[in-house]
């Protein structure tokens, strides 16, 4: 969609904001010069071509909320990893630990005391009181996914519209205009038809959710309580107790995948909503920094899966990972926990946020744009659109890339970081007010030059 009508202008303003970009960091791209060789699209995972501008960022250091390049540029950074760092970046608990836990070993296949603190921790902020570790939140999902169908007999499952959840093959599925599910748009390698695996109903619809349940072949639904991958859209006041009950009527594994609604406080949605969901899946933050998963499980959940599995073949029945748990990432999960992504930090953090959400409104009121923006705790994100999306189609349709780009390339060039395919910004615990003043006078800036 194009929700700019100007587009010779915005083509103009890009194109101006690319030279400034190239003229200023040299190094970025002699290095990314040299990394086109050895490496696929010249970046260590494709996706980080896709960022504005002709190469990426090359990152030199970090700390708190900012990051320095090596052309010298300091960023304040409202991308945070994509969430992986909303811990902010090398806090110094975090750091501490792992120093100390590498230098006395960090993968044994055997358990140190950090775990079972980690998952008391975790039980007491979600009320799910079995954990396991994983070493992403995508292995945390498709752990999930397995036993769901393991313990219901069923074949399918049910995800949300536009989710992402990540690299999951049953989830890279979206509706067509007559509701069917189908591959969505350049899902690379899907292994069977996904009409096999998966079914696809929009966000905010009980009634498609009790269609879809009521066949009797879901074994699960999985979804965010909110979306957050195609811009946020929050749940409708009585989505997600309705999605509650239609999973325990319907004997549906619910699980409910905070690696990112994790920004709505200590024990995500979940604790902030009193949900009770089958499973709670996390991921990112929760090292600090450091790779690492979790998945929580209900008693009776737990019962039925260990009731049904067999210690002979434990190892290779389908859910594993010969680094899971280890040593290094459950001493990352104990300090980051306990002394960072705490109850004060994030009362801190989701005030910040309002802020930045005042901010971004002032600037939608001042030039009547037709834009609107919503918050999810300590993540805020507007969008092209006057209202709030009710569901992941209405978010996806109002996008329009050439604007994103611009948008964010505007933002680099100003030292500012946006979590890149989106308009999103999250606050970490060392984000400041600074830092978001700073945002707001991008923001100004930028929509000043696409509307006066
Ligand atoms: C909601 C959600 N779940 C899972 C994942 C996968 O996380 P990872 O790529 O760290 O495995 C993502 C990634 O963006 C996500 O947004």
């Amino acid at each position: 969609m194009q929700a700019y009508g100007d587009r010779e202008r915005l083509d103009n303003l890009f194109r101006e904001e690319l030279n400034r970009y190239i003229s200023t960091h040299p190094r970025s791209r002699e290095l990314y010069e040299t990394a086109a060789e050895p490496l696929l699209s010249g970046v260590p995972m494709i996706w980080m071509s896709k960022w504005p501008g002709p190469y990426p960022i090359y990152v030199e250091h970090a700390k708190g909320s900012h990051f320095t390049d090596v052309d010298g540029l300091m960023y304040t950074d409202f991308c945070l990893g994509d969430t992986g760092a909303m811990s902010g970046h090398a806090p110094d608990p975090t750091v501490k630990a792992v120093q100390k836990q590498i230098a006395r070993g960090s993968t044994f296949m055997l358990p140190t005391e950090d775990a079972a603190y980690n998952g008391a921790m975790l039980s007491e902020r979600f009320g799910l009181t079995k954990w396991q570790f994983t070493l992403s939140a995508t292995d945390a999902n498709r752990h999930m996914l397995r036993y769901s169908r393991h313990v219901t007999g069923r074949q399918k499952i049910a995800v949300h519209d536009y989710c992402y959840h990540g690299t999951v093959d049953e989830t890279f599925a979206v509706m067509d205009d007559e509701g069917n599910t189908v591959p969505r748009r350049d899902n690379v390698g899907k292994p069977i038809d996904l009409k096999q695996t998966t079914v696809v109903i929009p966000f905010n619809d009980l009634e498609a959710a009790e269609r879809a349940f009521a066949t009797g072949e879901v074994a699960a639904m999985l979804m965010e309580p909110a979306l957050t991958n195609i811009g946020i859209v929050l749940p409708d006041p009585d989505y997600l107790k309705g999605m509650e009950e239609l999973c325990l009527k319907y004997d549906v594994i619910w699980i409910l995948d905070e690696t990112h609604t994790l920004s709505a406080g200590v024990g995500g949605m979940t604790a902030k909503y009193g949900l009770n969901p089958d499973a709670v899946v996390l991921g990112k933050t929760i090292g600090g920094g450091v790779p690492v998963g979790a998945y929580g499980l209900t008693n009776e959940l737990a019962l039925r899966i260990e009731s049904s599995m067999h210690l002979e073949s434990i190892d290779i029945g389908g859910v594993g990972g010969t680094l899971a748990g280890n040593a290094l990432s459950m001493a990352a999960v104990r300090a980051t926990l306990e002394q960072v992504l705490t109850p004060k930090a994030f009362e801190k953090m989701e005030a910040l946020a309002e802020l930045w959400v005042k901010n971004v409104q002032e600037v939608i009121d001042e030039y009547q744009l037709p834009w609107q923006v919503s918050r999810i705790g300590c993540r805020g994100e507007y969008s092209f659109r006057s209202t709030a999306p009710k569901n992941g189609r209405e978010a996806a349709d109002a996008d329009d890339f050439e604007l994103q780009q611009y948008l964010q390339l505007h933002a680099i060039n100003r030292g500012i970081l946006m979590t890149p395919f989106h308009n999103m910004a999250l606050m970490s615990p060392y984000t400041d007010e600074e830092d978001v003043a700073h945002h707001h006078a991008h923001f100004r800036e930028a929509v000043a030059a696409l509307y006066s």
